[in-house]
């Protein structure tokens, strides 16, 4: 009958289409297939990466390629949200793997529990502040450094808050030595690779008397046992530290206009892992769970008009831009983007 010959046919087309389809699927999932595999070795090159067998390589491969789909998502979007990510050299890292080996802040409840320290910047008159500040210019940031796989970013941001007062007060910058921190520092709060506190950092270097220098005590991304003899003369102190009030950004732009500062924020999330520039926003979705360290070192207005806090990181040079990443500054939320408004403080020389 013609109506069977007709949904026969029909029924032929339509298995010929579905065949066709999947077919050019199929090729285009292979071509797509071998060009991120050509991808990934290009990148293994560029990063001298190796595995340690092929069924770690494929592993990798499809952790590469599902970050490589959220670096091109987060890319197409830029206009919309001023900034943009790198396919870097975590780009075959889990966000778990990088979570637990490049961050390592533990937020501690004993500052919730102690009585606020002074703040030394409080009559600071907010209309008399430079419309930018940027503390690497005066001198009193060192290179960017490298935390590698070991979760101290607390001893990094630390040092930093602590060369920037150095600086401030003798006039010299020296580097010093976040290893000590990581290696000696270990009866309290702060466990080396396992995550520690600012504060806690402080506290024990106006104990030891100071911190010696990283060339005295140089990194080793490792939680070695605490050095004394030739490593623990120390090349400088501060005196005392002090918190930024909480969740108020008009008080730490007194305080990072005056000298660098640590600053405690919720950054291991995947726009983290793979930023490369521009402005960082709250559109990340990042919150308010701290769990990485960094340092203001300025603060400024880029050129669309969007002000930013200017922050180092201790991911190397290679991440960001130059090794420091700009975040949004003045939002409405009280804590600030990514929580940096939550915990800041700086030592005092
Ligand atoms: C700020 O000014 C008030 C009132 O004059 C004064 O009591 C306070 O000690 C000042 N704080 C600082 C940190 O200078």
């Amino acid at each position: 009958m013609a109506y069977t010959n007709l949904s026969k046919k029909l029924a032929v087309a339509m298995v010929t289409l579905a065949v066709a389809c999947a077919h050019a699927l199929a090729a285009r999932d292979l071509v797509d297939a071998a060009a991120m595999a050509q991808r990934h070795e290009r990148w293994m090159a560029k990063h001298g990466r190796a595995y340690a067998d092929d069924a770690e390589k494929a592993r990798r491969l499809e952790v590469f390629r599902d970050n490589v789909a959220f670096i091109e998502s987060v890319n197409a979007a830029a206009s919309q949200h001023k900034f943009w990510l790198e396919e870097n050299q975590f780009a075959d890292l889990t966000n778990a793997e990088f979570r637990a080996t490049r961050t390592g802040l533990r937020p501690s409840s004993s500052r919730g529990n102690r009585a606020p320290t002074s703040f030394r910047y409080a009559n600071v008159s907010a209309g008399d502040l430079p419309a930018s500040v940027d503390w690497r210019g005066k001198g009193a940031v060192n290179p960017v450094k490298d935390q590698g796989d070991c979760g101290c970013c607390w001893a990094f941001s630390a040092v930093a808050a602590m060369e920037g007062a150095v600086k401030l007060s003798t006039g010299k910058l020296v580097s010093l030595s976040e290893q000590q921190l990581v290696s000696c520092d270990v009866k309290g709060e702060d466990q080396g690779c396992e995550g520690g506190l600012m504060d806690d950092a402080f506290d024990f270097i106006i104990k030891n008397g100071g911190l010696a220098a990283e060339s005295d005590y140089p990194y080793t991304a490792s939680d070695d046992k605490c050095a004394t003899a030739g490593a623990g003369a120390t090349a400088a102190t501060i005196k005392g530290y002090e918190d930024v009030p909480a969740n108020d950004e008009e008080a730490l732009l007194k305080a990072v206009a005056n000298q660098p500062v640590s600053v405690a924020i919720d950054g291991g999330d995947r726009y983290f892992q793979f930023y490369k520039g521009g402005v960082l926003s709250g559109a990340t979705g990042c919150a308010t769970e701290l769990d990485h360290a960094i340092t203001a070192v300025g603060y400024g207005v880029a050129s669309d008009g969007t002000k930013y806090w200017l922050m180092k990181n201790s991911w190397g040079t290679s991440w960001g831009e130059d090794g420091y990443v700009r975040m949004e500054r003045g939002v409405a939320d009280k804590e600030g983007v990514c929580g940096l408004a939550m915990m800041a403080s700086y030592p005092t020389a």
